[in-house]
């Protein structure tokens, strides 16, 4: 009690000698542990309502290794959810940065006390052996040591642990650092794993060799957003996600794992051990108890917001390039998908329509605004959507009016109080500071006043990171020659000087940014620039993707008062709430192709669903045979778009003839899928889930699928095996248990008792994707475009199997709405059902909101049903809508099938979309 209660030095002395009397004593339950690293807890207590704990931590030994350790911890833990434990363990004395709510709102727990002085009386001495907290409508259990304090989280369903800091040793190559550390630069804990039985992904963002990190490698994962292309494997790259999956064996059981910080760090991870070294913050951990890979991200999006539901049309094909020359160029880009029959939805103008490289200006001779016009007018006309990139550098010169209005608002990041001075595109930049709430109507009025010149419909965020091709902690302008010089674009031509650095440029602790323990602030913002309120780039740097995707999307609601599309290189926690994401500068390379998978499955994991990789490959030269592939695998993508550098050659999919022949038909599939995938954009809005995912989101239970990073599913039951390598022409592809049905091929099936490999033929115009027996799959027609295809009549694709049932889902809205569901009718959910009963399929539906459905007049006209017993015939069929019977005398029915899959083909159904119908077949 008395301990509790005294603050400052006596009671640290104390504390310390007790300790030492404690360790000292044989067969003590502290034996395990080193002596005297870390901390200790002084004084704990349970708030009122039995939900979270408080504790006060001291210091029982220092290092001055990076730094004098702070003396006193406060530690708070919080069951905010049954499902979600938080973890905070900050500075007791002085305030330290944490990612403000503003900017990620996740409620607003406060520590309800403080223990020690500031509440006399309150708390109490913690049991010597440490204690358990837990509440009963939880599975996770939190268990503290009192000396050295750790903690470890175990699942109270299973027992297994899930978290646990007690792990003695230390990963660090020099052997520095152990236990809990904490001090104003460093902070350091670490949890150990059970390896082999553990699987974790995430931890992004990076290229990595496979999603499942490691196997039995040793990887430092760094944190930095940074303008590093994704072909570059490990390093850290364009965004911030400090969080992972982690999925057990045998148990397929899954939890997830957030530390919210947005200061720099190197995630070590091997087989039995996560280490974090962190340059500063908080430790602020979140658990999330699952316990199934979709209940984790549903939780973790629960906390860092749902992703932002994404415009129709976004789920059409894409065609952009850096080089496009001039609108002739870019309307024959346009002509030549039209002439070729592939769908193009959007095209996308880069860089080049800028007046030097200034964002909201057109080049008055390649991209004048006459010929602009008429552009997009043609493009809105035919029903295609336009795209234009905007770069957060603006361009320092005193005839730029949106560089004027940012200085008079007053929006660009400082250092000692003047805007700093960078290099992108255009040459000297300042960077407008998005935490700034000015930088709000000041964007706006920009994207606005472009808006007005040239209706674009979405806008490309890059460079975000961001990027500068200067680094110093000041800069200035060269007092001769131009800057940027002709022809050296990328080079830095400011005048740089790093002879100021301040201990946030060159922090203690060197995170391996880039592959090199350097300072922070290479080809970035100086970490000691200054945003809104005094904010520390140093602390900040994470966030400005986020923040300049949050500020654009909001721009663009208001402007178009339409579903704004956003596509942003640089991401943070939360990011999905606002941006679609592309993996950035891949290379035209096979290992490109495959990486692209795990990128994809990654932002799923993150809560970005709207996610893609440059179709046939950004940097170098790609080839027929690469692009054909990567055609085959990107049309997946949930986004889907085709892009290159100007070095590169042209590479729009008509432009070879096998290529055109892959796009039409992976891209005819996908347009097919449209309202497959655009419900799956409605779930993820509402609850997390990926669109893209890995095979162990639907089938945890088989351990096969837990490194499987070479196909995946859309959806729950749809699933893509893609060819990743040159010159084959046939893919092993795991199938988990279950009948899945050829896509291409309806009558073809295969049959899987329990997982298995299967080769499968992909010729070059082949790509495999199969439907596994349950599911449901409303789809349309091909169209050119996603409006025409929306007019199309529907197709419900039903598998069945092994007695099976199967169940699907299909959303309708009008695409462009700002709100996706939620309150309003302006939209519908369809449920379907279907169930053999005896020698009867039924199919049923179920309509929420039928009213917008019923609107449009749209049809389900044809019925395909698969896995029936082979060689069944149809004896009676019988419909009704609202419950009424319907004539059925004009409906085709033709029975096909082959081996063991019978498939009944219903056409000339007149059931319209919105209404409730149960379909029954008879069969013989
Ligand atoms: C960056 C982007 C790339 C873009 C280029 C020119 O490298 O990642 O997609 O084409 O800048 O704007």
């Amino acid at each position: 009690m008395m301990m509790a209660t005294m603050g400052g030095g006596w009671s640290r002395y104390l504390v310390l000698l007790l300790l030492v009397l404690l360790y000292s004593a044989p067969g003590g339950v502290w034996g395990q542990y080193v002596l005297g690293h870390g901390y200790a807890v002084r004084s704990i207590s349970t708030s009122p309502d039995g939900k979270s704990i408080s504790a006060k931590l001291c210091l029982i030994n220092a290092s001055d290794k990076y730094g004098p350790d702070i003396q006193n911890l406060d530690l708070n833990v919080w069951y905010e959810t049954p499902t979600r434990l938080r973890v905070k363990i900050t500075d007791s004395d002085r305030p330290r940065w944490e990612v403000p709510q503003e900017i990620i709102p996740r409620g607003t727990q406060k520590p309800f006390i403080h223990g020690g002085r500031r509440l006399l009386g309150s708390s109490t001495a913690p049991p010597p052996e440490g204690g358990k907290f837990s509440v009963p409508d939880s599975d996770l259990v939190f268990t503290y040591t009192t000396n050295p304090f750790n903690f470890f989280i175990t699942r109270r369903s299973s027992t297994e642990t899930l978290f646990d800091t007690r792990t003695g040793t230390n990963n660090d190559p020099d052997g520095s650092v152990a236990g809990l550390v904490f001090k104003d630069q460093f902070l350091s804990i670490s949890t150990s794993l059970p390896a082999g039985s553990s699987s974790i992904y995430g931890l992004g963002e990076h290229t990595l060799r496979s999603f499942r990190l490691g196997g039995n490698d040793y990887l430092t994962l760094t944190m930095w957003n940074e303008d590093i292309g994704s072909s570059a494997v490990g390093l850290n790259l364009y965004g911030t996600h400090p969080f992972y999956m982690d999925l057990r064996a045998p148990s397929g059981k899954a939890h997830g794992v957030l530390l919210l910080n947005s200061n720099g760090m190197d995630v070590i991870y091997r087989p039995s051990q996560i280490t974090y070294k962190i340059d500063g913050g908080i430790l602020d951990f979140y658990f999330f108890a699952g316990d199934t890979p979709a209940a984790v991200v549903q939780q973790y999006t629960e906390l860092i917001g749902r992703p932002a539901p994404m415009p129709y049309w976004s789920f059409g094909f894409h065609q952009c390039r850096y080089g496009y020359k001039n609108v002739e160029d870019l309307e024959g880009v346009v002509d030549g998908y039209a002439k070729a029959g592939i769908p193009l939805e959007v095209m996308w103008t880069d860089i080049d329509y800028m007046d030097q490289f200034r964002d909201f200006t057109l080049d008055p001779v390649n991209f004048p605004l006459n010929k602009m016009k008429s552009f997009t007018d043609r493009l809105h006309q035919n029903g295609q959507k336009y795209v234009l990139i905007v770069d957060p550098g603006i361009n320092v010169h005193q005839d730029y009016k949106s560089y004027v209005r940012g200085l008079e608002a007053d929006i660009y990041i400082k250092r000692n109080g003047q805007p700093y001075l960078a290099q992108v595109w255009p040459g000297p930049v300042n960077f407008p500071d998005f935490m700034n709430p000015a930088s709000l109507p000041y964007w706006q009025r920009e994207i606005q006043e472009f808006h007005d010149v040239i209706p674009f419909d979405g806008l490309w965020i890059d460079m975000n990171e961001v990027s500068n091709f200067c680094s110093g902690t000041s800069c200035k302008l060269p007092a001769n020659g131009p800057c940027p010089r002709p022809g050296q674009q990328t080079q830095c031509c400011l005048i740089c000087d790093n002879s100021n650095m301040t201990i946030y440029d060159n922090p203690p602790y060197k995170i391996n940014a880039g592959g090199s323990r350097r300072p922070l602030g290479e080809r970035t913002l100086s970490a000691s620039t200054e945003h809104y309120g005094n904010v520390l780039e140093y602390n900040a740097h994470g966030l400005y993707g986020l923040t300049e995707a949050r500020a654009t999307k909001m721009a663009l609601a208001n402007v178009t008062q339409k579903r704004p599309f956003v596509l942003s290189r640089s991401t943070f926690v939360g990011s999905g709430v606002h941006t679609a994401h592309w993996t950035g500068d891949n290379s035209a390379t096979w290992d490109d192709l495959a990486f692209s998978i795990s990128g994809m499955l990654n932002f799923g994991l993150f809560g970005v669903p709207m996610v893609g990789s440059d179709i046939c490959g950004f940097n170098g030269q790609t080839n027929e045979e690469l692009c054909n592939r990567w055609i085959q695998l990107g049309a997946f993508y949930p986004f889907s778009r085709n892009h290159a550098t100007i070095t590169s050659r042209r590479q729009e999919l008509y432009l070879w003839e096998t290529v055109t022949e892959s796009a039409k038909k992976a891209l005819g599939l996908r347009y097919k899928l449209l309202p497959y995938y655009y419900t799956l954009m409605y779930q993820a809005h509402l609850t997390g889930s990926p669109i893209a995912r890995p095979l162990f989101y639907s089938f945890a239970d088989d351990i096969n699928t837990h490194g499987i990073d070479k196909q995946f599913l859309i959806g729950k039951g749809l699933m893509v095996s893609p060819i990743l390598r040159q010159g084959q022409s046939s893919v092993d592809a795991y199938f988990p248990a279950g009948t899945w049905f050829d896509m291409f091929d309806l009558n073809t099936s295969l049959s899987v008792p329990s997982g298995r490999t299967i080769t499968l033929d992909a010729p070059l115009e082949n790509i495999n994707v199969h439907v596994r027996a349950g599911s449901v799959l409303p789809m349309q027609e091909v169209a050119a475009t996603t409006a025409e295809a929306r007019k199309t009549p529907f197709t419900l694709l039903v598998a069945l199997g092994n007695g099976e049932g199967a169940e699907g889902e299909l959303f309708l809205d009008d695409g462009e709405q700002v709100e996706m569901g939620g309150a309003g009718n302006g939209w519908t959910l369809m449920q379907f059902h279907a169930v053999m009963q005896g020698n009867a399929v039924k199919l049923s539906s179920q309509v929420q909101n039928g009213d917008y459905a019923l609107g449009q007049k749209l049809l389900i006209e044809t019925v395909v049903v698969v896995g029936l017993k082979p060689r069944s015939q149809l004896k009676e069929l019988i419909l009704t809508v609202n419950g009424n019977p319907v004539d059925v005398s004009k409906v085709k029915v033709a029975m096909e099938g082959k081996g063991d899959n019978g498939v009944a083909v219903i056409n000339g159904l007149c059931v319209v979309v919105g209404q409730n119908f149960e379909l029954t077949m008879q069969m013989a």
